[in-house]
């Protein structure tokens, strides 16, 4: 039996009990369970980075907001499916304010999460033209988008952009986009996993080629003005939110309330389509849809037939949110700073440690401190080092599940640990570094 930091003996017998081949193979949920039960056998508190979920409390004002509403009876009513009018109005000024765009309130569809918004654009940018039938993900990447393409039985291919930043970004865009299959692109910026952001020759890059080849761009903004190094906090203030919108008029976005409101609970998103691609026609959407115009074929043939619109009183708590956040009497991006401080001291300990950030940089600088980070031990496979990690009381996920070909590569999610773990952080990687002397 070997020393280590959580009992060497309940652990292996933990690991086997799960049926568990490789932690460094499972998925996140699989790694939840089994650290749920090491943690239950052990009492003791593991470092929990497996996991991208809000580790704060809701926003005040989004709860009132829907609590309102509950006691004058919305749960009674079926909300209208494009979204309710005074939410869609808030949404059309938010993104005015804070990315300096002009989309019109028939365009903002309130959706059950941003996941609904993906799964509804999957299915009908799938539909656009008969001879194009794949999706390009810009990877590192989101792995449940991939999941809603396997069970929709759509094709999609991707490749890491590790190795295509700047005007490399150009040639490789370009050699999917002349194959002519491609129909839409999808991407997250700041990105899970790897917390790269786009610069905005990147976005250009991106938004001139949507429009050369008529491919439509889906930008999720899932951490949404969590790039710390600017201050996107302030209503009608440059700098704003970068978006690829600003480069094309061929796009939709994805904002998700989960992070930027901590209300992942309430499964409240928010899809936006440009003005543009709403009023486009596309005869092939008759096939399946009554109209041929995207934008009400997406409200009346897909919306309506997924879930009849999104929770009535969520979408008050939203109203309330954006409001708030447009007037300037809610800072959101001010709320969620601490992601970022956190990331500074643990990236800090891991690499005191012999480990290094796989992402660092964006072309030139540093990336930002935020929500995830990815890491990597010299020597070791993500697979290799994550199923020895669990020895130290520390969990995560392996890139390779994101897309990534960073074989080495780990994603830490900063969100749920305190502060006042870091103590223990130190010391369980100082023990791995010991344990582990790199030559
Ligand atoms: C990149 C990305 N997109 C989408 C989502 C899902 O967002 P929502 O909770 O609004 O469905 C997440 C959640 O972790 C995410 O990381």
């Amino acid at each position: 039996m070997r020393n280590t930091p959580i009992h060497f003996d309940t652990v292996k017998k933990k690991m086997t009990e799960s049926g568990l081949n490789s932690v460094g193979r499972s998925s996140i949920r699989e790694i939840k369970k089994l650290v749920d039960q090491i943690e239950e056998a052990t009492g003791e508190k593991f470092i929990r980075m497996e996991m991208g979920i809000p580790g704060l409390p809701p926003s005040e004002i989004g709860v009132q907001g829907q609590i309102e509403a509950l006691k004058k009876g919305v749960a009674a009513i079926y909300p209208d499916i494009q979204g309710i009018k005074p939410l869609k109005d808030e949404i059309s000024r938010f993104v005015k304010l804070f990315m300096d765009i002009d989309v019109r309130e028939e365009g903002c569809i309130p959706t059950v999460g941003s996941m609904q918004g993906g799964f509804a654009a999957f299915l009908m940018l799938s539909r656009l033209f008969e001879e194009r039938d794949t999706t390009l993900f810009i990877d590192p990447g989101f792995p449940v988008h991939k999941m809603q393409h396997r069970v929709l039985g759509l094709k999609f291919e991707s490749f890491d952009v590790y190795n295509y930043r700047g005007e490399a970004l150009r040639e490789k865009l370009e050699e999917y986009f002349s194959t002519g299959k491609i129909h839409s692109v999808l991407y997250s910026n700041p990105n899970n996993p790897s917390w790269i952001c786009f610069t905005e020759d990147e976005l250009k890059i991106i938004g001139e080629l949507a429009t050369k080849y008529n491919v439509v761009i889906m930008e999720d903004l899932a951490y949404f003005g969590m790039d710390f190094r600017k201050d996107y906090s302030k209503p009608g203030v440059a700098p704003f939110q970068p978006t690829v919108a600003r480069y094309t008029d061929n796009y939709i976005l994805f904002i998700s309330s989960s992070k930027a409101f901590s209300y992942a609970g309430e499964r409240i998103g928010m899809m936006v389509i440009s003005n543009n691609l709403f009023k486009s026609r596309y005869k092939n959407l008759l096939e399946h849809y009554p109209s041929d115009e995207f934008g009400y074929a997406m409200v009346f043939g897909t919306m309506y037939p997924l879930s009849s619109g999104t929770s009535h009183s969520a979408q008050y708590a939203l109203k309330a949110m954006l409001k708030a956040a447009n007037d300037g009497d809610l800072n959101f991006v001010e709320e969620v700073k601490d992601y970022g401080k956190k990331a500074e001291i643990m990236k800090k300990l891991f690499i005191d440690n012999g480990f290094e950030i796989v992402y660092h940089t964006d072309i030139d600088v540093p990336i930002a401190h935020g929500f995830y980070f990815t890491f990597s031990y010299p020597g070791m496979s993500a697979e290799e080092l994550l199923n020895e990690l669990v020895y130290y009381g520390i969990s995560a996920i392996s890139l390779l599940i994101t897309g990534s070909e960073r074989e080495e590569g780990i994603r830490a999610c900063t969100s749920l640990i305190q502060h006042d773990q870091m103590v223990d952080l130190e010391s369980r990687l100082f023990r791995f570094n010991q344990d582990h002397k790199t030559k």
